[in-house]
């Protein structure tokens, strides 16, 4: 069979939009004709895709009638389908698998959510990740050959680790974690809300490198001057309001300023420092050591962190000083 060049699909003269081809699979919005492969892809895949994502048969029909430059579903196709069949047989069908891209906010957050399923016998061979960087791509290329976002996200429960290696892979980066975030059954079929990890991209940040770190800024970090258990309970607020690290400076004990800054330097998403009152001076080296402005550093005394109200208004203020 003549394999399509790679790229956007149609060439310059003769844009097909929301297409796209790779080397070993082609990506195209649903249409009438994906249904009853559809069917099929899901009859074989059922078992392993229900852990994670139930899916049905209807699901694809529904998807259909309802697309829009706002809501995209987009089937991985593969170009050479009899690769994966059993020796001697037959594939029933072609599909790799299916993304969709709903969610779609306008305005000015340009952003969409993307899930999606990799269907047997193609899932586990690369075939779904290639396909899944030729989504991205449509989602972030500018209309009308794409969907025009700027910000694409994905939510993954944390066991579910080969979709998480999987947007990885593509460059995703963490952004967060949810509790309680989605109803979905377990193996047994008992439903419960799920907590999740959110991962996104946005358009600079793409093409992303493989497994590539959030992208370093200032963190917000704060000092809590203070002694004893009023003290301890104060800071501990504070990071549990900014959900970061508590660094004690008794627990490095006499001199262990070094270590503490070295420690400090070492929290990518910030923290907060307690220190005690009557080091006034010190507190400015440790923060030059770690790395840090102290114009962009907290400081508050404890006994000042006496309620929710003032911990909060606290934290806010930390977090403001990391805008560049
Ligand atoms: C998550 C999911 C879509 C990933 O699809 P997949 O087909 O397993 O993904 P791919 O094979 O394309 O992705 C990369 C994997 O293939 C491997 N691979 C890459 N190229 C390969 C090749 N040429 N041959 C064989 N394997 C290859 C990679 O090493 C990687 O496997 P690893 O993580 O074990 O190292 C699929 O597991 C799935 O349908 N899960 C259930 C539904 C689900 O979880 N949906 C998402 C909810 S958030």
């Amino acid at each position: 069979m003549r394999v399509p060049e790679p790229g956007i699909a149609g060439g310059a003269d003769r844009a097909v939009s929301l297409c796209a081809v790779g080397h070993r699979v082609r990506v195209a919005p649903v249409s009438a004709e994906d249904i009853a492969p559809y069917a099929k892809a899901i009859a074989s895949s059922r078992e392993r895709l229900r852990v994670w994502n139930p899916v049905s048969a209807s699901d694809l029909g529904w998807h259909l009638s309802r697309q829009s430059p706002d809501h995209r579903t987009f089937m991985i196709h593969a170009l050479d389908p009899g690769a994966c069949a059993e020796p001697g047989s037959e594939p029933e069908h072609a599909l790799v698998g299916k993304v969709n891209v709903t969610n779609v906010v306008r305005g000015r957050a340009q952003s969409a959510t993307i899930g999606y399923d990799a269907y047997d016998p193609y899932a586990g061979r690369g075939l779904f990740a290639e396909g899944l960087r030729l989504v991205v791509g449509l989602a972030f290329a500018r209309m009308p050959h794409g969907m025009g976002l700027h910000r694409v996200e994905a939510s993954v429960q944390p066991g579910n680790t080969r979709s998480t290696v999987l947007l990885r892979s593509l460059g995703f980066r963490r952004r967060g974690a949810w509790p309680a975030y989605l109803l979905l059954p377990d193996a047994s079929g008992v439903e419960r809300w799920r907590d999740h990890v959110t991962y996104g991209l946005t358009l600079p940040e793409w093409p992303a490198e493989p497994f590539t770190l959030p992208i370093r800024r200032v963190p917000p970090v704060a000092v809590v001057r203070g002694q004893g258990a009023e003290a301890v309970l104060a800071a501990r607020r504070v990071a549990a309001e900014l959900a970061v690290p508590l660094l004690r400076t008794d627990a490095f004990g006499a001199g262990g300023d070094e270590a503490l800054a070295a420690v400090l330097a070492d929290c990518p998403d910030g923290a907060v420092v307690l220190w005690p009152a009557g080091r006034r001076e010190e507190v400015s080296a440790l923060l030059a050591s770690a790395g840090l402005n102290p114009d962009q550093v907290a400081v508050a005394q404890a006994v000042h962190l006496d309620d929710v109200r003032a911990v909060a208004r606290f934290a806010a203020r930390a977090q403001a000083l990391t805008v560049g």
